[in-house]
């Protein structure tokens, strides 16, 4: 065998490829499914297969340094009379305590708050420290209704009924035995040290119906304040979208097959639902349908990781993106420096993803006491700020390019796809041609 693992002479199965392989022997072995987080691993179609048209002859660039690219943005301004104004459009997603740690939530609160936008609770309820350190707190409502305390919906800046993650549409979520510390098993009203799966749909709805209801419910018992977010995964987005909105929601989130997940079904997160690229121009048609683009926002997660991430998804019609994965690793999560420690655990910096084991060297998916106690909430907030400044200044940096003021003039008229099934699902031409599959004829 040669250094970089090739043998010479014998072949590779395209079908059975070693990671197939290896997780037939894993399966034998263990009799049970893989559970682990991150999200999808293999490729699909994404934002890199899209690129921008600069501005030349035809078009009119912005100068980076004398000309402005405005980046705010309003949330859920349809009813409610609190709505969220934020200076960047890249907020961080709904992660719970218990899949995270409580220093790992505060340095989110803390790096969202330096930069001007958001954070989001999770599965499992509103901790002090992520409230004291998050100006604009999101509180997540989910079909568990762990850690659901009517106070904190009173105490929050916005609600995020949860419908479904893009990780697992359709499924609940896992909180592994090991994870489940006092603090946990307190708040979610649940046993120390016993695995946790949380329902896949809320207890009191049987239709959109009840969505309705629960939304008028929220706004009532929060004064008309607070708005209203629906967070659906990607599926069959088109309806979902329309009948959230006809629901009365403010926000649209929509979050992608990519999306990340704290603990999933690996055959889950690898084969539900459908890539953020194709849910965008889904949602997008429904909103403007329904006469509501723009007017209920819409924030989009699944895969974001670049500045070029967030430009395209706002070029395809979101009104703002939020991160989950890439925070985690702007916090510390996967840093190179602790490759020793991920050895030791049977993993590698750069592919750890068993974040429902509770062995984080990082101290972010853990409630090891002394595991967590290595993430210093401060530099960790820091280094997310870091994060979320580049991402901002690499989105105005592109839309400047293509001669917007403001990251919201980007449109799809300045894409193209490098590949026939990325135009047809983002619905822009493919390079060099006027070809949008299924929409023109040529
Ligand atoms: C560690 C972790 C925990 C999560 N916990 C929740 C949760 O409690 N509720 C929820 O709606 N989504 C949860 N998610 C999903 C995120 O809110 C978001 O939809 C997803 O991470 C976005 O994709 P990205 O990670 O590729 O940015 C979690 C994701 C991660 C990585």
């Amino acid at each position: 065998m040669s250094a970089n693992g090739w043998h010479p002479g014998l072949r590779e199965s395209a079908t059975f490829d070693r990671n197939a392989i290896a997780e037939i022997q894993r399966a034998a072995r263990e009799g049970i499914y893989d559970i682990r987080g991150w999200g999808a691993k293999r490729r699909v179609p994404h934002f890199d297969d899209l690129l921008f048209l600069g501005a030349s002859v035809s078009r009119y660039p912005l100068e980076g340094y004398r000309e402005r690219c405005d980046t705010d943005v309003v949330l859920g301004d349809r009813h409610a009379s609190r709505p969220l104004r934020l200076d960047i459009p890249i907020t961080i997603a709904g992660m719970s305590f218990g899949a995270l740690s409580a220093p790992a939530k505060e340095a989110l609160g803390r790096g969202a708050t330096a930069m001007g936008t958001a954070t989001t609770t999770g599965d499992g309820g509103m901790t002090e420290e992520e409230r004291g350190h998050s100006e604009t707190l999101v509180y997540q409502l989910l079909p568990s209704r762990y850690g659901m305390n009517p106070d904190d919906l009173r105490r929050c800046d916005a609600i995020e009924i949860v419908v479904g993650q893009g990780a697992k549409p359709g499924g609940g979520g896992m909180l592994m035995g090991q994870k489940i510390s006092d603090r946990v098993a307190e708040m979610r009203d649940l046993p120390k040290g016993i695995d946790q799966r949380s329902a896949c749909r809320h207890p009191d709805w049987t239709g959109p119906d009840d969505l309705e209801i629960k939304i008028g419910e929220l706004r009532e018992i929060t004064d008309w304040e607070k708005p209203i977010f629906v967070k659906i995964g990607a599926t069959r987005t088109y309806y979902d979208v329309a009948l959230a909105v006809k629901a009365g929601a403010d926000v649209i989130v929509l979050d992608g097959m990519q999306g990340g997940t704290a603990a999933t079904q690996e055959v889950f997160i690898e084969h539900v639902g459908i890539p953020i690229l194709a849910a965008i121009p889904l949602a997008v048609e429904a909103l403007q349908e329904l006469d509501m683009h723009r007017r209920v926002q819409l924030v989009v997660s699944g895969g974001i990781r670049t500045g070029a991430d967030v430009a395209k998804a706002l070029a395809l019609g979101a009104d703002a993106v939020s991160i989950g994965v890439a925070a985690l690793i702007a916090l510390g999560d996967n840093a190179p420096a602790l490759d020793p420690e991920y050895a030791a655990i049977g993993s590698a910096a750069g592919y750890y993803d068993d974040w429902q084991a509770g062995r984080d060297p990082a101290g972010i998916s853990t409630q090891d006491d002394a595991l967590a106690a290595r993430l210093d909430p401060v530099l960790g907030g820091r280094r997310l700020a870091n994060y979320l400044r580049t991402l901002t200044l690499e989105t105005q940096t592109l839309a400047r390019a293509c001669g917007k003021s403001h990251v919201h003039n980007l449109e799809p008229e300045d894409l193209v796809a490098l590949t026939v099934e990325a135009a047809a699902m983002a619905r822009v031409p493919l390079a060099g041609t006027s070809w949008v599959p299924g929409v023109t004829s040529s």
